[in-house]
């Protein structure tokens, strides 16, 4: 569960400041794909770096888990996201020395709280987690032997290694051609099913918005709408 609760996010604009996010209220369910659409530059990133609680908000509150992320410091953060918040950038940003594999064994070591018992379940789970998103057969391949989607999907599945509560991604298809786009939303709503994970995703491209369980349009950094998907 996340709840975004009457945020607020300002940048610095020469003497004053820019509104990206103004007063939100959304909330994320468990086995619930929410997307975020609106137009560019509407705060929509905005509004995902808030929930990750990589930004504080000016105001308004992100609960996590029923965990106030808004008043922790930074190694709690940290922590928390670590522990509860799986997130997927608009670029892949794979290491390209590692195999798909190794890319989630990395994030499986990493993380000062895990005792060595949690992290060779973690382990464990990596072949399980890479056969869910279709990449099986492809464990031992480097990031330039893979195909765009099939970047995409090592970086779904790595956000997914800790077994997060939170699932954030941001434009999963906006470099994928629209059969490939298809594919990959479809897989975020399996899995959104599947691992029962709070999904917000942010998707500017509508082509897509049928896999969507909800939809709140962002313009202007504020809610324009907020749907349950059209019924197909
Ligand atoms: N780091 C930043 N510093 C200053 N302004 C920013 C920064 N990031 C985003 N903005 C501004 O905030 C607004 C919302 O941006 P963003 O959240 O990236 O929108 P979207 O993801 O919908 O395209 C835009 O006006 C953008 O220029
Ligand atoms: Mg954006």
């Amino acid at each position: 569960m996340i709840l975004l609760d009457d945020v607020s996010l300002t940048y610095p604009d020469g003497d004053s400041r820019v509104t990206a996010v103004d007063h939100v209220t959304l909330e994320g369910r468990p086995g619930v794909l929410t997307g975020i659409t609106g137009p560019s530059g509407s705060g929509k990133s905005s509004l995902l770096a808030l929930a990750a609680t990589l930004v504080r908000p000016d105001s308004g509150r992100v609960v996590i888990d029923g965990v106030d992320a808004t008043d922790l410091g930074a190694a709690a953060r940290t922590a928390l996201r670590r522990e509860r918040i799986g997130i997927v950038f608009q670029q892949p940003q794979l290491l390209p020395s590692l195999t798909t594999r190794e890319q989630l064994r990395v994030m499986a070591e990493l993380g000062g709280r895990g005792t060595r018992e949690r992290r060779a379940s973690v382990r464990g789970r990596i072949d399980e987690l890479l056969d869910a998103v279709g990449l099986g057969h492809l464990a031992d391949r480097r990031p330039a032997q893979l195909s765009g989607g099939q970047r995409q999907r090592v970086a779904i599945a790595r956000a997914l290694v800790h077994d997060p509560r939170v699932l954030l991604v941001d434009e999963p298809t906006s470099a994928l051609d629209r059969a490939r786009g298809a594919e990959v939303m479809a897989l975020l709503a399996r899995l959104t099913r599947e691992r029962q994970t709070a999904t917000l995703l942010v998707t500017h491209d509508l082509v897509h918005a049928g896999a969507l369980d909800e939809t709140v349009e962002i313009v202007d950094g504020r809610v324009a709408t907020a749907d349950a998907a059209a019924p197909v």
